[in-house]
């Protein structure tokens, strides 16, 4: 028996690839010259997925990398500083760079790690933010994506990389958990 019930379906793996087309789209025309280097950078685990499949989508040369952020979870929000883990391996600096995210909940993570920030202090030409899922309700501080696949309700979602406590980061669509009180601080 599976450990959690997913109550509702809200993207089909259907609707999430054609919605990463239309981003792919919209990604390579925004940087139309092929031979500026464009660097997408995924935040591990939750944006695997999505960076995997939307680089496929963007028909120009790219390079992509991986970052982790420690969790502000279990912290006291106020004071919970998020940590880069892991950061890029290559130099970004002349690189135009799209963090690239599963979900925009709180904006805390993003927000407190600086990691967009810190890639500027880099030298990366500039920084933009693609989200594949977008929680504005939620919002804590203010923090805009500049590609964002879909809006969402106030609700905690899984798969397409995105987990409950590690789980469900497999399903190739995104649901709602059943639970309510299941919160965003068992995800990473
Ligand atoms: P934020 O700092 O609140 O914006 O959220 C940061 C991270 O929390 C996201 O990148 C996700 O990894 C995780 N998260 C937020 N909401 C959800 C959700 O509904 N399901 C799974 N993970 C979530
Ligand atoms: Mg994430």
């Amino acid at each position: 028996m599976l450990p959690y019930t997913i109550s509702e379906t809200l993207f089909t793996a259907e609707a999430i690839q054609e919605r990463i087309k239309e981003l792919g789209v919209q990604i390579a025309a925004d940087y139309p010259d092929p031979s500026e280097p464009l660097l997408l950078i995924g935040v591990l685990k939750g944006a695997t997925l999505f960076l995997s499949d939307l680089a496929r989508c963007i028909e120009r040369p790219l390079e992509f990398d991986f970052v982790a952020l420690s969790s502000y979870a279990g912290a006291t929000e106020t004071t919970g500083d998020v940590r880069l883990l892991k950061d890029v391996e290559a130099s970004v600096e002349g690189k135009s760079v799209v963090i690239v995210e599963d979900i925009l909940d709180t904006g805390l993570t993003l927000s407190r790690s600086r990691l967009a920030e810190s890639l500027m202090e880099r030298k990366a030409k500039s920084v933009k933010l693609c989200v594949l899922l977008d929680k504005p309700s939620r919002r804590r501080v203010e923090v805009v994506p500049d590609y964002c696949g879909f809006q969402i309700e106030d609700k905690f979602v899984v798969g397409y990389g995105m987990d409950y406590a590690e789980c469900c980061r497999n399903l190739p669509y995104i649901g709602a958990l059943a639970i309510a009180e299941q919160g965003a601080e068992a995800a990473s």
